[in-house]
C-alpha cells in the first residue's frame, strides 16, 4: 500500500447492496467501476465464489498500479474512464459500483494538484496519462469558458469575478501554474465567506469536475448500465455532492416509471427498466471515523426485466 490510504465509505452498506442475494449464485460478473486502492473490490471478492469474476475500472495509473498487485484470477482491472462499461455484453453483468469522484490519495498527495491546503503544480487529472491539466485550461481557455465552468460544476456566484481574477493574473503575469497561485487568486475575488468553507472549495470542485469531464461520464455510464445489466442486476452509485447525485436520482427516477409515448398514447407504456430500492447515508459513527463520509449518499436501483 502507499503512502496515502483510502479509507472506503459504506464498504458493508455497498456490498451488500451490490449482492441482493446473487453472492450466492455460481458464474456472476460484477463491476467495481471506480477501483480506487480497492477497498470495495476486496470486499466484495472475499464474497462471491470462485466461479464468479469481477472487473474492476479505474482512471489513476496509481491505482491501476495497486489493482495490479492483487493475485486472483477472478480479478481484472482496466485502465479506462467507468463510460467504458458499454463495452461489456449485455445483459452480463449482476452488479455496478460505482464510488464517485476522488480518492484520499489523490486529494492528500500535493502534486496531483486536486487540494488548494498543499502546494503542488495545478493539475487534477485523475489519467495523469492523457488529458489537459487544470493549468493548461485556465492558461488558454476565454474568460467566458472559464465563468461558465466555475458557475455551472461550481456552484460559484462569483464564478464571472473569478474568471476575470484569473485572465487579468495571465496577461500580467503569465499564467497560473500551482495550486496556492490559484487559491490566493480565488480567495480575493469571491467577496463573502461561507462559514467553515474555503473560499477556493467551489473553484476547485468546479474545475476538477470539467478537467475529468465526471458528469458527462457519469450520464454515459448510467445509461451504459441500463445495456449491461442483467435483469434483477444491482446498480449501487455513491456520490459526494448535489452535482452528482442529483444526476443519479433523476436517472433512477426516470427509468422507475413506464414511459407512455406521448405521440401515441393508446399505445401499451414502455415498461420501467429500473425499480428503485433506496437512499443510505453513513451512520454517525462512520462520519466519526472518517469526515470524508459525512458528504456521502448511496443510491440503490435494480434492474426489472424489462
Ligand atoms: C472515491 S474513489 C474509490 C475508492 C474505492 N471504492 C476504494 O474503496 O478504495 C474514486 C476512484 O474512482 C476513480 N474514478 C473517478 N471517476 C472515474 C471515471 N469516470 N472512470 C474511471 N475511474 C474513475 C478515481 O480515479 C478514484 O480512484
Amino acid at each position: 500500500m502507499d503512502a496515502w490510504n483510502h479509507t472506503t465509505v459504506l464498504l458493508n452498506e455497498a456490498v451488500d447492496s451490490l449482492s441482493g442475494d446473487s453472492f450466492t449464485k455460481p458464474a456472476q460478473t460484477y463491476v467495481d467501476a471506480t477501483f480506487g486502492r480497492g477497498g470495495h473490490s476486496r470486499a466484495i471478492l472475499s464474497r462471491i465464489d470462485e466461479t464468479s469474476r469481477l472487473i474492476a475500472f479505474d482512471k489513476d495509473p496509481e491505482a491501476i498500479a495497486v489493482a495490479n498487485a492483487i493475485e486472483d484470477e477472478r480479478f481484472s482491472i482496466r485502465h479506462e474512464g467507468f463510460a467504458a462499461i458499454s463495452q461489456l455484453e449485455g445483459s452480463s453483468v449482476a452488479g455496478i459500483l460505482m464510488d464517485l469522484g476522488v480518492s484520499s490519495p489523490q486529494i492528500d498527495n500535493p502534486a496531483r494538484g486536486f487540494s488548494f491546503r498543499a502546494e503542488g503544480p495545478l493539475d487534477m487529472r485523475m489519467d495523469t496519462t492523457r488529458g489537459q491539466s487544470a493549468a493548461d485550461f485556465l492558461a488558454t481557455a476565454p474568460v467566458e469558458q472559464i465563468a461558465e465552468v466555475i458557475r455551472e460544476f461550481g456552484e460559484e456566484r462569483f464564478a464571472f469575478q473569478v474568471a476575470k481574477a484569473i485572465d487579468a493574473r495571465r496577461q500580467e503575469r503569465g499564467a497560473i501554474r500551482t495550486t496556492r497561485e490559484l487559491a490566493e487568486l480565488v480567495a480575493g475575488a469571491v467577496k463573502t465567506r461561507e462559514a467553515g468553507q474555503d473560499p477556493a472549495t467551489r473553484t476547485f470542485q468546479a474545475l476538477r469536475i470539467f478537467v475529468n469531464a465526471e458528469l458527462e461520464e457519469l450520464g454515459q455510464a448510467l445509461e451504459a448500465s441500463l445495456e449491461v445489466l442483467q435483469p434483477g442486476g444491482r446498480l449501487v452509485v455513491i456520490s459526494f455532492h448535489s452535482l452528482e447525485d442529483r444526476i443519479v436520482k433523476q436517472f433512477i427516477a426516470k427509468h422507475s416509471r413506464d414511459v407512455v409515448d406521448r405521440r401515441a398514447p393508446f399505445a401499451p407504456a414502455k415498461p420501467m427498466k429500473l425499480r428503485s430500492i433506496g437512499r443510505v447515508f453513513p451512520s454517525s459513527e462512520e462520519v466519526a471515523r472518517n469526515p470524508r463520509a459525512r458528504s456521502a449518499v448511496m443510491r440503490v436501483a435494480e434492474r426489472t426485466q424489462a
